[in-house]
């Protein structure tokens, strides 16, 4: 098992900080390890980490790659919960290792596994392939009508007012992390199904005002592995890192299927 002392490896300013300030939390980090071209099965590798109370689990896992697995395979960018890279099962439940605090996950071990419902490439890095095939096959933009941009020779602003703007906003905040489907019981039976991610940027579309599009992506979304699928068992509000309600945006998208909506 290695020990890792976070705080002594981060960057300048960090290290600055910490000159002064012993490591006063120890904690278990059991990561899985798996090279779908080579292993069988996973396995667990232990470090012990020294870290303080700002560190999240992605600092744990960035010293832990750079002092003593160069090998260990993740994927992050933004360390700020922006980019929705970062996503892994973190103690059982699909979170954003950047945007999760060690200190706050009020437990002695943390276990850290790629996302559920996704194929692994290596270690912690899954693939997002289907995700953003299925996002794009669902027309994640506004659509308007040809004659209607054909005819208008001048170039302005689609404007809405506020509550036109409130009918989408909070589904606008989605950043692709896939944690809704990794946390979704229907993906794990069904891996064609479309998902509560790009289910969702459905209903963002559809619910703007300024778009046209609504029968096209109602069409594509009636079928097998579409809308009907979810059973609303709403874990993807659950875990979502930005505020977005999938759950509810997908009820939402099937009212207007069953006519409840215009
Ligand atoms: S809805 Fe939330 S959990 Fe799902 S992909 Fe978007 S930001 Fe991530
Ligand atoms: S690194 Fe970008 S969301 Fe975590």
């Amino acid at each position: 098992m290695a020990a890792i002392k976070i705080h002594e490896e981060n960057d300048q300013n960090v290290k600055s900080i910490a000159a002064d300030i012993k490591p006063k939390n120890k904690i278990l980090f059991k990561i899985t390890k798996f090279n779908p071209h080579v292993d069988t099965h996973m396995k667990y590798v232990d470090y012990d980490v020294e870290y303080e109370h700002w560190n999240t689990v992605l600092d744990a896992l960035l010293m832990i790659k750079h002092k003593v697995d160069p090998s260990l395979a993740l994927r992050y960018s933004c360390r700020q919960a922006s980019c929705g890279s970062c996503g892994m099962m973190i103690n059982d439940k699909p979170s954003l290792a950047c945007f999760t605090k060690i200190n706050e996950l009020g437990s002695d071990v943390v276990k850290i596994e790629p996302m559920s419902n996704f194929p692994i490439l290596r270690d912690l890095a899954v693939d997002f392939t289907q995700m953003f095939n299925t996002h794009k096959k669902l027309k994640p933009y506004i659509i308007r009508s040809d004659s209607e941009i054909s005819q208008s020779n001048e170039i302005k602003e689609f404007s809405q007012d506020p509550d036109s703007v409130e009918k989408y906003i909070q589904f606008a905040n989605c950043i692709k992390c896939g944690l809704c489907n990794s946390a979704c019981p229907t993906m794990a039976t069904d891996s064609s199904f479309m998902g509560p991610q790009a289910l969702t940027q459905a209903y963002r579309y559809v619910s703007d005002d300024r778009d046209k599009g609504k029968n096209t992506r109602l069409k594509i979304i009636d079928e097998r592995h579409g809308i009907w699928r979810c059973h609303f068992a709403g874990s993807c509000s659950k875990v979502c890192p930005k505020g977005v309600d999938p759950a509810m945006g997908i009820q939402f998208l099937r009212s207007y299927l069953l006519g409840f909506r215009d």
